[in-house]
């Protein structure tokens, strides 16, 4: 089937909640790849518009201002500048970053509003919503806490239990309590405005099931899971007083729901750029619209606000939802409570220079179809094994034997061999695969596709070998360095929406002025023989052990401890510890005390002398496991009789909170009587 022919791009992105920075799983979950596509349909010549901005309403946002004794709009003030400057400083590319706390924006989420009440759109329901008697407030779910029916326990929230992770309702929470004032909630009534999505069910099950079954299959699951089981009202009002107001009769003291209005950010975000000419924008079938989400958002992206849209008329539907899954950081879930995240503004400033290290690992383990995982050991080995030692080495060997052999003139070809017929050959389906991919979101394809350029020219060299052939044939030379240069410029074109900085650093090198447009992929002659280059710089270094081992001693060391990890003990001078003997020792032998559960009776090589000790390890380690292991014990403890036995002696464990322990070893054999300390 031929693609449909746009006049125009729409493209937006997730609006960031304004109540924290932006983490690497935001970024790998909708801005990287957003960004990767508007970058791409710009080289391509087409009119893109690329939507950022602040969601800076919610109760969440208040919530935080509430403990932290300030205003919601102290808070979104301070973070919808730190989240536009980093992302600038990423080079995420939007048109416009703006925020839904602006006037304009409040505008057009209220005529939104009014409009749909004007005609009949909304349902008008009372409701019993539970109240704070002492603070005279409606409470949101998030303000309930009580104890969670499902795990007991004694902290969950009227939506949600953080430790079970269960959707809840306050009706649900075990002795409920308000978070402000910590009385009981009572139950009082209140009227809010409803959208029915029951009424567009039908509709939404020919346009989603019908008609995009080519949505990737995380997005249409979801949407057809959601229609299967059946849409009912929702409420599109709250009580509450950060927002924006409901702008009609009976909506005194109530905001927008946020999830109605952060969407039509997008449409406001437009006006704000385009005050004149937004509406082609939104409302000409000839523009094509993406949104950019995570999967948490795809309801309120693939079934609400299409709703909104529909019930409103006149405005266009999203084309695609490319959603994609989430990031997990060293094997954990990534939680900004427990600050386990990797915070654009930190990596920023703590390794400078390195943008396009990020983007281009997050790119490579992107959720695209299941959550994945980001480490910092695979950010070093991106960074050592593909980027130095593939790209950079590539262009490196290309622009430094130029400047050797034809004084940094781009050299003209002598004669094609087959082979590189060959090579060349394989240029224009690499180009199309290239294309393909991005046409179709596959994102992490696409950029093995773009490295793939740099791969061939890397193999191109080996095979060839310039360097050795300089002695006899130089022409020759020309011709092989002719051809990586070419390849060399198509990088800066393939590799551009993924690595925005180096293929700066690149033309650079290469003394090319302008972007190159994308048509030029599949080109033969980039650079024109004569052309002179630059001198090369670096385009990637190589990160250092020490560097990673940074980044992942701060991971853990900023994560607060544990809860139920024992509490610290009150500090101890050098002298304390000196008293304390620690050697390392061998068992030389073990076996169970008899009749009981937990002892082991060893006998150890200290160094020193050979004696026994009873440890109580007997439930996580066997007799047999303990022969032959180094240990660290504590010498000089004096002897106990345990079950009849002396022992002399402990032995150092590690003991996890729920009791389960494990020996401490030396890395590597180590002698006996060895110190510790
Ligand atoms: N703030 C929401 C989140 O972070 C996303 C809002 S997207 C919008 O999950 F469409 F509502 F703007
Ligand atoms: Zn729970």
């Amino acid at each position: 089937m031929k693609q449909k022919e746009y006049k125009r791009y729409l493209v937006t992105s997730a609006l960031p909640y304004a109540n924290g920075p932006i983490h690497i799983g935001h970024l790998a979950g909708v801005y990287i790849p957003a960004d990767i596509y508007v970058r791409y349909l710009r080289l391509r010549g087409r009119k893109v518009c690329f939507i950022g901005g602040s969601d800076e309403h919610g109760v969440p946002i208040t919530i935080i201002a509430h403990q932290l004794g300030v205003t919601p709009q102290d808070i979104v003030d301070k973070y919808h500048v730190q989240i536009k400057e980093s992302f600038k400083r990423l080079g995420i590319s939007f048109d416009i970053y703006s925020r839904t706390s602006s006037k304009i924006h409040h505008k057009t989420a209220s005529d939104f509003f009014k409009k749909l009440y004007d005609q009949g759109k909304l349902l008008e329901k009372e409701s019993e919503q539970y109240f704070d008697p002492e603070a005279n407030v409606f409470l949101a779910d998030r303000y309930i806490i009580g104890t969670c029916p499902r795990c007991g326990h004694n902290e969950a929230f009227g939506d949600q239990c953080e430790k079970c992770g269960s959707t809840l309702s306050p009706d649900e929470l075990i002795d409920p309590r308000s978070s402000i004032s910590g009385s009981t909630p009572e139950k009082r009534k209140t009227k809010h405005w409803y959208l029915p999505l029951d009424r567009y069910e039908p509709w939404l099950r020919e346009w989603i099931l019908e008609g995009h079954k080519e949505w990737k299959p995380n997005v249409y699951g979801q949407c057809k899971s959601w229609l299967d089981n059946g849409l009912q009202p929702r409420a599109v009002s709250r009580d509450l007083d950060w927002g924006v107001p409901v702008p009609v009769k009976g909506g005194e003291g109530k905001v927008l729901y946020v999830w109605f209005d952060a969407p039509i950010g997008y449409i406001s975000n437009t006006i704000e750029l385009f005050p004149d000419t937004w509406e082609e924008w939104w409302k000409d079938e000839n523009t094509k619209m993406v949104h950019f989400i995570g999967k948490d958002n795809i309801v309120f992206h693939c079934i609400v606000f299409p709703c909104m849209l529909k019930a409103y008329g006149g405005y266009i539907l999203p084309e695609n939802v490319p959603a994609n899954e989430f990031l997990n950081l060293e094997g954990e879930k990534i939680s900004t409570s427990r600050n386990w995240a990797v915070w654009l503004h930190e990596y920023l400033d703590e390794l400078p220079g390195k943008e396009d290290v990020l983007r281009y690992t997050l790119c490579s383990t992107m959720p695209e179809t299941k959550d994945n995982d980001f480490t910092w050991k695979d950010y070093q080995a991106r960074n050592n094994n593909e980027l130095v030692a593939i790209l950079g080495n590539f262009v490196n060997r290309a622009v430094v034997l130029t400047h050797k052999y034809f004084n940094g003139l781009v050299p003209p070809i002598d004669t094609l061999t087959d082979y590189d017929r060959e090579v060349m050959k394989s240029v224009p389906s690499m180009a199309s695969a290239l294309e393909d991919h991005l046409e179709h979101y596959r994102f992490r394809d696409a950029l093995k596709e773009a490295m793939n350029f740099a791969r061939l020219g890397n193999k191109y060299l080996a095979d060839t070998e310039p360097w050795k052939v300089a002695k006899t044939d130089i022409a020759r030379v020309g011709t092989i360095l002719n051809f990586s240069l070419q390849l060399c410029a198509r990088l800066t074109i393939a590799l551009e929406p993924f690595l925005p900085f180096t293929t700066k650093k690149l033309r650079n090198i290469l003394n090319i002025t302008e972007t190159m447009p994308w048509t030029d992929l599949a080109r033969e002659a980039l650079l024109a023989e004569g052309h002179r280059l630059n001198q090369p710089v670096l385009l990637f270094d190589k990160i250092e052990d020490n560097v990673i081992e940074a980044q992942i001693s701060k991971l853990k060391r900023t994560e607060p401890a544990k809860k139920d990890m024992a509490p610290a003990l009150p500090e101890c001078s050098i002298n304390d510890f000196e008293k304390i003997d620690i050697r390392i020792a061998t068992v030389l032998q073990a076996e169970k005390v008899p009749n009981t559960d937990k002892l082991l009776k060893l006998k150890i090589d200290t160094g020193l002398d050979r004696r026994v000790i009873v440890s109580g390890i007997a439930q996580y380690y066997s007799a047999e496991e303990m022969i032959g292991r180094q240990i660290c014990i504590l010498a000089n403890l004096a002897p106990r009789t345990i079950r009849g036995i002396v022992s002399q002696g402990m032995i150092l464990m590690a003991k996890e909170p729920d009791g389960k322990m494990r020996v401490i070893s030396p890395e590597e054999g180590i002698s006996e009587g060895a110190i510790v300390g």
